[in-house]
């Protein structure tokens, strides 16, 4: 199975130091949730990861080898990245999106074939995109387009799957189905999940480990009952709340303090 590490890795733009010395080992064949504040560099930490972005300092190692040194179509047979804000090639239908996801094991002599083709299908058909292939992806809501990139990740059919917020713009259904899709894929076939969430409520609820990032280091890290507390929230969040126990799934379950409708002394 394919494990991903970082080494005393420091992260940055134009000498400006995002990520300072971090360590950070991804439990395989589990769970990992990113969480921290807006411009915290949790994108700049899976980033890295998946090799978009440089090191100023330190490395990533995939599976024994340092990533910055492998070709690039072995890096995406093992990992796959959906990053926050894809930019989307123009005039693309969906199913020509998500048939971008084959490209790693495309090659001079290595013709479209049906292992392929059913990839590109069964990526389609679980992210509820079957329907909508034909269309052309500047066509469609922000959702439908969000599901069309999911698709394209899971089309590549690696161990490791990194997303930057995939559940953004989705509504609550569509919410739960792409974490339960993924929570599937994470259970079924022992694929290695890390993804950047805000809701801490799902976080807690699908994740096996939490990595909590502030002030340029890893703040925090471990299983959602260790890390969710009022505490850590208001450390990390600058937020006051109270952490409850999720009624259903009995998983951390914060409740933000704030101002609105409070309707306690009129229920009886
Ligand atoms: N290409 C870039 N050039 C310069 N600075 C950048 C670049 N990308 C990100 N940054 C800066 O790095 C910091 C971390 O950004 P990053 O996108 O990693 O934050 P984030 O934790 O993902 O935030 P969000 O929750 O808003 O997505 C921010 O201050 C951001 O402005
Ligand atoms: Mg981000």
């Amino acid at each position: 199975m394919e494990t991903l590490t970082a080494k005393d890795l420091t992260l940055g733009f134009g000498g400006n130091v995002i990520i300072d010395d971090i360590n950070l080992e991804i439990p395989k064949g589990k769970v990992s949730v990113l969480i921290g504040a807006n411009g915290c560099g949790k994108s700049t930490i899976l980033r890295s990861l998946a090799r978009l972005l440089k090191p100023m300092d330190g490395t990533v190692v995939l599976d024994g080898d340092n990533i910055a040194k492998m070709k690039t179509k072995e890096v995406a047979k093992k990992l796959a990245i959906l990053p926050q804000t894809p930019i989307t090639p123009e005039g693309l239908t969906v199913q020509e999106l998500v048939k971008l996801g084959r490209h790693p094991y495309r090659g001079i002599t290595k013709k479209w074939s049906k292992k392929d083709d059913d990839a590109v299908e069964r990526a389609l058909e679980v992210t509820n995109m079957l329907s909508l292939k034909d269309r052309l992806v500047d066509s469609l809501s922000g959702g439908q387009r969000q599901r069309a990139w999911i698709a394209l990740t899971l089309a590549q059919e690696t161990e490791i799957i990194l997303l930057d917020e995939p559940t953004t713009y989705l509504d609550m259904t569509h919410q739960i189905d792409v974490l339960d899709l993924l929570f599937d894929l994470n259970e079924k076939d022992g694929r290695t999940i890390v993804m950047v969430l805000h809701d801490l409520n799902l976080a807690s609820r699908y994740a096996d480990h939490i990595i909590a990032v502030k002030d340029k280091k890893i703040f925090a890290q471990g299983k959602p009952e260790e890390i969710i507390t009022s505490e850590l929230v208001h450390e990390v969040f600058q937020m006051r709340c109270s952490v409850a126990c999720d009624p259903l799934f009995g998983t951390p379950m914060c409740i933000p303090f704030g101002k609105g409708r409070c309707v306690l002394n009129s229920v009886q």
